[in-house]
């Protein structure tokens, strides 16, 4: 997984900009609008599920969209959302690299809920961000160990990478494209 991460670091870097922690700390109107733009992207990314099956592992899928939707149920959020551009249409190993951006997203959440519980308080609905908690980790190795094990058997870390990057890219114009123009 060291190799994906490097391959993808710039799109890391990417993402993180556009996600602008520091702005979305300024209003919980922000928090919301990043959070809706978030749920429109998971809604739309229902066909990730095989790569779930093809790694062996439990899918998170359910219990992320049940905790974004909680959050934005408390937030007044809008759940009908949809993204600014279609997600990619991806081959078996390429679901495998987008289901990585997924599953790393829960990385960062852990430092973002810290952050919107410090600046809205510790009632602010972070379901979403917080994720697995303290579990996060353990999950995250157990996550790496079968994606390498996939990698080393179909021999596709280029297709895995390449998913990867798109997947980096739809999030990242799903999260810009859910933003309004004007500040
Ligand atoms: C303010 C926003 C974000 C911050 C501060 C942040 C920060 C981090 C941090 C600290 C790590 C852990 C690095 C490590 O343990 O080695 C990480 C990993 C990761 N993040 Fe983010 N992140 C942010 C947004 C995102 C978003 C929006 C996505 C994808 C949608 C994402 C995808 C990933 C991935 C895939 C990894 C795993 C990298 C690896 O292979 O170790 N991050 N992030």
């Amino acid at each position: 997984m060291v190799t994906l991460r490097l391959a993808t670091r710039v799109e890391h870097d990417r993402i993180e900009m556009i996600f602008d922690l520091p702005r979305l700390l300024k209003s919980v109107d922000a928090y919301r609008q990043t959070l809706e733009s978030f749920h429109a992207a998971l809604r739309a990314l229902s066909d990730l599920e095989p790569a779930y099956e093809a790694l062996a592992i439990e899918s998170g899928t359910i219990r992320r969209l049940t905790a974004i939707i909680e959050d934005l149920k408390d937030l007044d959020g809008d759940l009908n959302g949809t993204t600014a551009t279609e997600p990619p249409r991806l081959n078996p190993a390429q679901r495998v690299g987008a289901l990585y951006v997924i599953e790393g997203s829960a990385l960062g959440g852990q430092i973002i809920c810290q952050g919107l519980r410090g600046h809205f308080g510790p009632d602010t609905p972070v379901r979403f961000f917080a994720g697995l908690e303290k579990k996060t980790g353990a999950h995250w190795r157990e996550f790496g160990q079968a994606l390498d094990r996939f990698v080393l058997t179909y021999d596709c870390m280029d297709d895995v990478i390449d998913g990867a990057r798109q997947m980096f890219h739809f999030m990242a114009n799903s999260i810009e494209g859910g933003r309004p123009t004007i500040a």
